[in-house]
């Protein structure tokens, strides 16, 4: 029995069945204790886009730590790392001039998001707009506002109200989130929340054209447009470094993490449009926010490292080519009695989902016996979303791994 309380985890199934423990990984692939290999059909849990075991990463960060480990950004504090990446970031932003906002992880990054666009109200004079609007099987992390705002009814079970001034409309139609709003009306409406693929919750290709009429919807109603790239972020949309370039968004506030240092170590960033922290930036207004770790120098060293990464080896282009090798690879698996259907053909990201959800945890049991580690999203979708490295043939290796694992 061990100590350790394991996430998304029913503890009993662990300790009867024991951990699955990943000791080494490299490029796509993770191993055991025992040496065994397996194909990450997931790079964890979506972000370790430039595969496992770079060494690059680690000494980048090894050096920052022997020369400031962190110290704050709070008040004038800053690193000299932190202010670099803040650069970096502001140059491949979606909104040119964006100012970024560090965290440490997705979740905070959510309620970072959650809480400013009341606060951005607030400070225009209009404190009456609270109310924040998530989809139906959207996922924006554990935080209370993110539990509160994502639309995983479970997920929200056994808490009482988390956040009376949360909606959730329907994950596909932008009609509804218009009806919404004007059942709500939108003088109480603060921001509409929007993963551009729907990721945890199951792994959704957003309808054709429904981003940029729900994105127009916002504009058209003064209700700020927050993107959610935790996932699709830092390159895993495909050709682009955020799907809300690839879509032409023009996001008010973009909620990011995972990809942002391939997950080498934690760190999140939000990244709000010059427009919307202009109220802040005028002298006079604090905004009493802020996480100890936010903008940490080892994080941001990581991340620079990493941004250089995907630079260096055109990793955005391999993210689209697994856009399209997965989409062509994955389709005969849906031929499969136990598959309803196969979901892909937009970024290095798809499903196969599953017939009979009950049987999503099983087959990643199953999966293992195969050289495959993977995971269950929604219900019974199985999740692939591999590192940008995964070469074709290792593709190949995944869909071998599915149908000798599916039976
Ligand atoms: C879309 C989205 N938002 C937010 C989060 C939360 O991120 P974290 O687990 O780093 O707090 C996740 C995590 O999977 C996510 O997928």
């Amino acid at each position: 029995m061990g100590a350790l309380w394991h996430g998304f985890a029913d503890m009993g199934a662990v300790e009867r069945d024991g951990a699955f423990v990943v000791a080494r990984g490299e490029g796509a692939y993770i191993y055991d204790r025992a040496g065994t290999r397996y194909l990450d059909a997931t790079a964890g849990l979506w972000f370790t886009n430039v595969g496992h075991g770079r060494a690059e990463i680690a000494d980048a960060v090894a050096a920052q730590l022997r020369t400031v480990a962190h110290y704050s950004n709070f008040g004038d504090f800053a690193e000299p790392a932190t202010q670099e990446l803040a650069e970096k970031l502001a140059s491949i932003a979606p909104v040119p001039g964006s100012k970024i906002f560090f965290t440490s992880g997705g979740s905070d990054s959510v309620d970072t998001a959650a809480k400013f666009a009341r606060r951005y109200w607030h400070e225009l004079g209009r404190p009456d707009k609270t109310i924040v609007i998530g989809r139906q099987r959207a996922y924006h992390g554990m935080h209370v506002a993110g539990t509160a705002l994502a639309g995983i009814p479970v997920n929200r079970e056994g808490y009482g109200e988390l956040m009376p001034d949360a909606r959730t409309v329907e994950w596909d139609d932008a009609k509804a989130l218009l009806a919404l709003i004007e059942e709500i009306g939108a003088e109480r409406i603060a921001a509409f929340f929007c993963e551009p693929i729907i990721g945890a919750g199951g792994i959704y290709l957003p309808p054709d054209g429904y981003l940029t009429e729900v994105r127009r919807i916002c504009r058209d109603h003064d209700i700020l447009f927050v993107v959610d790239e935790v996932v699709t972020g830092f390159g895993r949309i495909g050709g682009s470094w955020f799907a809300a370039t690839r879509f032409e968004l023009e996001p008010d506030l973009m909620t990011t993490a995972k990809g942002l240092t391939s997950g080498y170590v934690p760190m999140g960033a939000v990244f709000i449009a010059a427009h919307i922290a202009e109220p802040f930036f005028r002298g006079g207004v604090w905004w009493r926010h802020g996480y100890t770790y936010g903008g940490h120098a080892g994080a941001a060293a990581a991340a620079l490292a990493n941004l250089a990464i995907v630079e260096r080896e055109g990793l955005l282009d391999e993210a689209k080519r697994l856009e399209s090798t997965l989409h062509t690879k994955l389709a005969a698996l849906a031929d499969h009695p136990r598959v309803a259907e196969v979901r892909s053909g937009l970024g290095a990201v798809a499903a196969i989902q599953l017939v009979d959800p009950s049987e999503g945890l099983p087959l990643v049991k199953t999966l293992r016996e195969h050289g495959i580690s993977g995971r269950a999203a929604g219900q019974g979708a199985m999740q692939i979303s591999p590192p940008f490295v995964m070469t074709d043939d290792q593709v190949d290796e995944l869909v071998e791994g599915f149908n000798r694992a599916l039976g």
